[in-house]
């Protein structure tokens, strides 16, 4: 795509850590923008009929990934409409380079002590066990240059609820698309 700031085939991908409030935000955005929402995630739970956890455990993270990026695929080709990622789409190198050429890619950036925070209590496979501090460590150290080198655009979320995230980043985007109107 030529254009990622183009109304009609607009198509924004959030991309970010676990617990960097992708999902939220991401819905917010759409209903701004008056665009479909799609979360990676739920759609995959819903074609599976099993939570993301239950597919790690039952399938492996092996055929979680293939079915992300086969996800992944499908909805970069409707538009227009803003899709919530997982965390590890940008582990495939054939994402990024899907992403990079059809999306807009916003990556909401937030520090790893409060995206833990904002996981705590939640069931997310690759935050379970007993070393969950530097398993996530490696995690966030290791993706960071991903997320850096799709990204369009990016946000600080750490200290920002997702409303707020959502206002500025859909306000950047209208404005970017109606200078180039
Ligand atoms: C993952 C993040 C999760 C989910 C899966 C793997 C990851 O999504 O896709 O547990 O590898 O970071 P969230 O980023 O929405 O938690």
């Amino acid at each position: 795509m030529n254009d990622k700031y183009a109304l009609d085939n607009l198509l924004i991908v959030i991309i970010g850590f676990m617990g960097s409030g992708k999902s939220v935000t991401g819905e917010i955005i759409a209903r701004k923008l008056g665009i479909d929402f799609v979360d990676t995630d739920q759609e995959i739970e819903r074609i599976e009929g099993m939570s993301v956890a239950d597919i790690f455990t039952k399938k492996g993270e092996m055929a979680f990934r293939e079915i992300e990026s086969s996800l992944l695929a499908s909805v970069c080709s409707r538009y227009p409409a803003v899709v919530s990622s997982g965390g590890g789409i940008i582990l495939s190198s054939k994402n990024r380079e899907l992403m990079e050429e059809k999306a807009l890619v916003v990556w909401l950036k937030c520090s790893l002590d409060t995206c833990l925070q904002r996981c705590n209590g939640s069931n997310r496979p690759l935050l379970q066990g007993d070393n969950v501090l530097s398993a996530a460590e490696s995690l966030y150290f290791e993706r960071e240059n991903l997320y850096s080198s799709v990204a369009d655009l990016e946000l600080d979320t750490t200290d920002m609820t997702p409303q707020s995230a959502a206002e500025i980043i859909a306000e950047k985007i209208m404005s970017e698309i109606s200078c180039k109107a």
